[in-house]
């Protein structure tokens, strides 16, 4: 069970939402995982919520909420490429 004062904890590094956010976006209605991604952008960080989305689903059961309720498709997290690497690819795709 989470207590009022967590409500300043970051339960998605990536974008800044706190359990405060999540809570008050439960309340306000939002019954789903990508719901509370709409409502606060959690998850929606360079992870693609691989952190945060078990957190958020937790919250969700702690008030009886299914979290799949409402399919939610999960990406792939960012990674940078340099360009340098791009460019060797076209070069081999273009030499096969
Ligand atoms: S911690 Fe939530 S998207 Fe990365």
């Amino acid at each position: 069970m989470i207590r009022e004062d967590e409500d300043k904890i970051y339960v998605c590094r990536c974008e800044e939402v706190t359990v405060g956010d999540v809570r008050r976006a439960i309340e306000a209605g939002a019954d789903s995982i990508r719901d509370i991604k709409l409502r606060t952008h959690a998850g929606m960080g360079v992870c693609q919520g691989m952190t945060c989305r078990k957190n958020i689903e937790r919250m969700l059961r702690e008030k009886k909420i299914d979290p799949d309720a409402c399919h939610t498709s999960q990406r792939f997290p960012v990674r940078m490429v340099q360009l340098g690497e791009l460019a060797r690819l076209v070069k081999e795709e273009q030499h096969e």
